[in-house]
């Protein structure tokens, strides 16, 4: 218990060195913590965070008057903007995306900025509204701002 305890505290002192894991007692691994920058009166983005709370990650979600200066130093292209920006394992997410291609990329770990769902599609997590679904694209993007697709939700 002591040991684990220090071992921990440990791990936060060099979590300036990168990400270190930290497992809590017989837990298994911490949860998957997110950051999110979003403004404070849009329900869309706390129903976002509350689809990634209910995939079993931690949200630290920080309200701002503006979300495009975090935005911007995330490195994530205005082009590609959505309602709200994140950040994950080194990651940057931005909009809508899914809970399962934040998991994808941590697995895959692709050397990229991180993952986008620009604008606000309509059936996206967080953007339910009953059965409308309009298609869209999880784009993987580069640090040089360009992308590719990484997924798609097209049915
Ligand atoms: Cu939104
Ligand atoms: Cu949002």
């Amino acid at each position: 218990m002591m040991r684990r305890r220090s071992w921990c505290l440990m791990a936060g002192t060099s979590a300036v060195l990168g990400l270190v894991g930290c497992k809590a007692d017989s837990k298994g691994p911490a949860p998957l913590l997110v950051e999110v920058w979003k403004t404070p009166s849009c329900g869309c983005c706390k129903a976002w965070v509350e689809h990634l709370q209910a995939h079993g990650m931690r949200v630290l979600a920080y309200d701002v008057p503006d979300t495009a200066p975090f935005r911007a130093q995330l490195g994530m292209p205005l082009a590609l903007a959505s309602c709200h920006s994140a950040r994950v394992a080194g990651y940057a997410l931005e909009g809508h995306v899914p809970a399962a291609d934040i998991l994808a990329l941590l697995a895959r770990r692709p050397d990229a900025l991180g993952l986008s769902v620009p604008n606000m599609p309509i059936g996206s997590p967080g953007m339910e509204q009953g059965q409308q679904r309009d298609p869209y694209d999880v784009l993987l993007v580069q640090r040089d701002g360009t992308h590719r697709v990484f997924s798609s939700y097209r049915s």
